[in-house]
């Protein structure tokens, strides 16, 4: 078998802790499957302006261009809140997305059957719900130009633009529908086209592109609305496709849907690069505690097994794991529960770990 080469940046906060308990996941990979791996490790954010200067300095960069896969943990922090915008750990993300062209952002947001109670909605109602935003990650409100501060007659006035080009709205919403052929064959897109001209366009590249996919049942729905009925069905909702913005915060609300952030994996696939991290950030409020929950970052790992190195037997023993281990009661403190048991990061990656070699047959 071939060896995967893994860029590994951990960046900052918890980081480091859930990407190391993550290893931990891709070393029974290997003992149990024999996949190889080369690890290579590069600073991104916070870390990396510390000992650079540069959120994501060049020989990151280049480390993630030449591997097959991007392995990331989390960046950002209170230290680094008051440099402007563009000097800050996150533009260290933004660049890398747009570097790699990983244009389409897979968050998958499923109930899983131990944890439903960790959910703030009633059980009937979140019962059932698996769904995954797909989320365009290199265009609108985060890239387009102008930008900035500027004065107009003396007063301040602050400026984003919106703006994508239909090829861009084309890709990520033939993604989707791909992805959508494959589960229960139901797209929502979601667009704010009773007032935004951008999203006349999406929803016109939506309907253009629903030719191709016949099999495909497409709902349009305005993104105030959507998060109104992500709360009341969960459980209805199969593909999302959406914006970058918009898909921002659809995802969080997904994530607490489901139970909680810390279980949310994602994928951001261009045609070239693949890079996977949590959907939750660094939480620096817990940092160095030993408690973060490593579940989101090993949930990515699976995606990655999957996606990018075509190993979907080891993404299904992931899971699998992930899912006896909460069966079994083992809770991180953001999912714990009454009855179960309270462990931190690493004792949690361990355990998962362990039932990979319990259910490997
Ligand atoms: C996410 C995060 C990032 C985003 C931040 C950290 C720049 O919220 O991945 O959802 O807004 O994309
Ligand atoms: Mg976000």
């Amino acid at each position: 078998m071939r060896k995967f080469r893994i860029a590994v940046l951990k960046g900052d906060g918890i980081g480091p802790e859930i990407v190391d308990a993550t290893l931990l996941v891709l070393n029974k990979a290997r003992e149990i499957f024999g996949v190889e791996f080369e690890l290579k490790e590069g600073l991104i954010g916070g870390v990396a302006i510390d000992e650079t200067g540069d959120p994501l300095p060049e020989e990151t960069l280049e480390l993630c261009k030449s591997s097959d896969a991007v392995l990331l943990g989390a960046v950002g922090g209170p230290k680094w809140d008051d440099l402007p915008t563009d000097k800050r750990p996150e533009k260290g993300l933004l660049r890398i997305r747009k570097e790699l062209d990983l244009y389409a952002n897979l968050r998958p947001a499923r109930v899983w059957g131990p944890l439903i109670d960790a959910s703030p909605l009633k059980e009937e109602v979140v019962k059932g719900t698996d769904m995954i935003v797909v989320r365009e990650l290199t265009g609108d409100l985060y890239y387009g130009e102008p930008r900035g501060v500027f004065k107009e007659d003396g007063m301040r006035v602050g400026i984003n633009t919106m703006r994508y080009t239909e090829e861009e709205i084309r890709r990520v919403v033939r993604m989707a529908f791909e992805i959508a052929l494959k589960r229960r064959k139901k797209l929502t897109s979601v667009d704010k086209a009773n007032v935004l001209e951008v999203s006349g366009l999406w929803r016109e590249i939506v309907e253009e592109e629903r030719k191709n996919f016949p099999e495909v049942e497409v709902e349009h729905l305005y993104v105030d609305n959507c998060a109104m009925q992500m709360v009341k069905r969960p459980s209805s909702f199969d593909v999302i496709v959406t914006s970058n913005m918009f898909g921002d915060i659809l995802s969080d609300e997904a994530g607490v849907v489901v139970g909680s952030l810390g279980m949310l994996p994602s994928a951001s696939l261009g045609d070239r690069h693949a890079l996977y991290e949590p959907v939750h950030g660094s939480a620096p409020d817990i940092a160095g505690k030993g408690i973060a929950n490593p579940v989101a970052t090993i949930l990515s790992a699976a995606m990655m097994f999957r996606f990018s190195f075509g190993l979907d037997e080891v993404g299904d023993l992931i899971e699998r794991a992930v899912e006896r281990t909460l069966e079994e009661g083992y809770r991180t403190p953001d999912i714990r529960s009454e009855g179960c048991r309270v462990v931190g990061t690493q004792k949690m990656a361990e355990r998962i770990a362990e039932n990979m070699e319990r259910l490997r047959s």
